[in-house]
């Protein structure tokens, strides 16, 4: 029973992580040549990154600490090859993804936050933000290909 409410924490953190990580970055594409315009622009972009942002940390947050209880108790002594990957690659991805998106996530949002700075660029956080989904893709390729 546990076990399962773990599986299913793991897919649906799996799913806010992936989803907000898209989401952000599709938005800030778009948003790109614009964010120097309006301030209400600049309002709006900021309030999106900051909830993108929470979204996505709280979804990698869920699927570490969801995975971590199935290992243990799991307790399997020769894990084949897709779950040491998906330990020790996909919690190294979270680990990288939380930390990158969150020190570029957040200059980003005080710069934006700051109406008089008109050089603003969200270049780095879209970079962050696509990194961390190509590494997020790569796990779950491997993990697939258990099959
Ligand atoms: C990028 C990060 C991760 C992704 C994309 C991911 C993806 C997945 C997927 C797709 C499954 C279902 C596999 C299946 O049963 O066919 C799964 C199950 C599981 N994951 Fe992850 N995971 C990630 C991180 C982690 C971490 C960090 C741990 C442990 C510390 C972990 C431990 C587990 C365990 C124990 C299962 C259940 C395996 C079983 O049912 O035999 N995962 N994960």
């Amino acid at each position: 029973m546990l076990f399962g409410i773990s599986l299913f924490a793991h897919f649906a953190g799996l799913s806010l992580w992936i989803g907000a990580l898209l989401f952000s970055t599709i938005v800030f594409i778009l948003v790109k040549s614009h964010v120097n315009g309006t301030n209400e622009i600049r309002e709006l972009a900021q309030r999106i990154a900051r909830i993108a942002m929470r979204i996505s940390h709280l979804g990698a947050f869920l699927v570490l600490i969801s995975g971590v209880y199935m290992i243990l108790d799991l307790n399997i002594k020769d894990k084949p090859f897709w779950l040491s990957i998906m330990e020790k690659g996909g919690g190294s991805v979270i680990i990288i993804s939380i930390i990158l998106t969150g020190i570029v996530g957040s200059r980003t949002i005080r710069r934006m936050s700051n109406l008089e700075d008109r050089s603003v660029k969200i270049s780095g956080f879209v970079r962050s933000s696509a990194l961390s989904l190509v590494l997020i893709a790569a796990v779950l390729f491997i993990v697939s290909m258990k099959y």
